[in-house]
């Protein structure tokens, strides 16, 4: 029997040095995946020019193959080559790229994305992000990355290198570990495809941010919102029940702000009441209270201001109903 099941292959754990740089690229142009830290979440990144390297990216994260992927570019001239830029487009990509913001664009006729990233759709979702390593990955890779969270499809999010390798460290080729994210949530999905503004997923640039700088936002219809958004998702393995008072006995605690509660299974996403350490802490926190001897995770009430609309939509996603595995 060999030593090792190809199950417990581990994925090459490089600092994100010039060195580890230049071979997390050299993976990627060999149809290789690789995980990267965004600003955001990690990156669980593929050429998104290469069907066969997009076909094991969906594989790895046993995504659904209708749900479109984001590509990631050094900046928006990199991006109008794949989506076509509007007047709204150049005013939100001035306003915030390098950033954590999306854009649906209508691709452009010779939008060199294959339709398996796009999920066969004639829109494409593009960003420039501002993680120093992924400006460095892209610059070196030369080329569109393709990359989802870095999580199993429909789980939580990852936000350091240890999330990555616990759900898919046999599963690709190089994570590049750069500690800690800093904002904890996705990017904000703007839908420009059409002549209406819209707000597909709230995320780390809020609403408000967004309206200030091209006017209002209308909302999505369930048909036309991410369809990475339309059931559960972001779901520990344990249930999750919000705007609780009352701890049941055998939960776990989420809470926000002055609690005096203690416990050991009791964790606060900000003392101090602040939206952005909530943030930050969100998605470490539900994993750390995902435990098997924990029959619910109990979230307290969060504002819905701010941040707090992208925080609440997370946590609204890991309490619904359970579709089909
Ligand atoms: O912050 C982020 O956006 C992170 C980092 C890695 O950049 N990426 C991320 O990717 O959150 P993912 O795959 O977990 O979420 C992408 C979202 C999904 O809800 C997907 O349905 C939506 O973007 N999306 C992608 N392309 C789309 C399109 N053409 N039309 C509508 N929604 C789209
Ligand atoms: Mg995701």
């Amino acid at each position: 029997m060999p030593a090792v099941a190809p199950s417990e292959i581990q994925a090459r754990i490089l600092s994100p040095g010039a060195d580890g740089i230049a071979a997390a690229a050299d993976a990627l142009a060999a149809g290789r995946l690789v995980a990267f830290p965004t600003e955001t979440v990690y990156g669980l990144g593929a050429d998104a020019t290469n069907d066969r390297a997009i076909a094991e990216l969906y594989a790895a994260k046993a995504r659904p193959r209708f749900n479109p992927l984001i590509c990631h570019l050094a900046d928006a001239h990199a991006a109008a080559a794949l989506g076509r830029m509007d007047d709204r487009a150049h005013q939100l990509a001035d306003a915030f790229w390098p950033g954590p913001l999306t854009l649906v664009l209508p691709r452009t006729a010779d939008c060199p994305v294959g339709r398996l990233a796009t999920a066969g759709l004639d829109t494409i979702a593009v960003r420039v992000p501002a993680h120093p390593v992924a400006r460095a990955l892209l610059a070196a890779a030369g080329r569109p990355i393709a990359a989802p969270s870095a999580n199993r499809s429909g789980s939580v999010s990852a936000t350091t290198p240890k999330h990555v390798l616990a759900d898919l460290g046999d599963r690709i080729a190089v994570v590049l570990a750069a500690g800690r994210v800093e904002i904890g949530l996705e990017s904000t999905v703007v839908d420009l495809s059409g002549p209406t503004a819209r707000l597909l997923r709230p995320g780390a640039v809020t609403r408000g941010e967004i309206e200030r700088a091209i006017g209002r936002l209308a909302e999505a219809d369930a048909v036309l919102r991410s369809p990475g958004q339309l059931s559960s998702h972001y779901a520990p393995s344990v249930p999750v029940r919000l705007n609780v008072r009352h701890v049941a006995d055998g939960e776990a605690l989420l809470t926000f702000g002055p609690d005096l509660r203690k416990g050991p299974h009791v964790l606060n996403l900000s003392e101090d009441g602040d939206l952005h350490e909530a943030a930050a802490n969100l998605f470490a926190h539900l994993r750390a209270l995902d435990r098997p001897d924990v029959a619910a995770i109990a979230v307290v009430e969060i504002p819905e201001t701010g941040l707090g609309e992208a925080i609440n939509d997370r946590l609204r996603r890991a309490a619904a109903p359970r579709g089909p595995a």
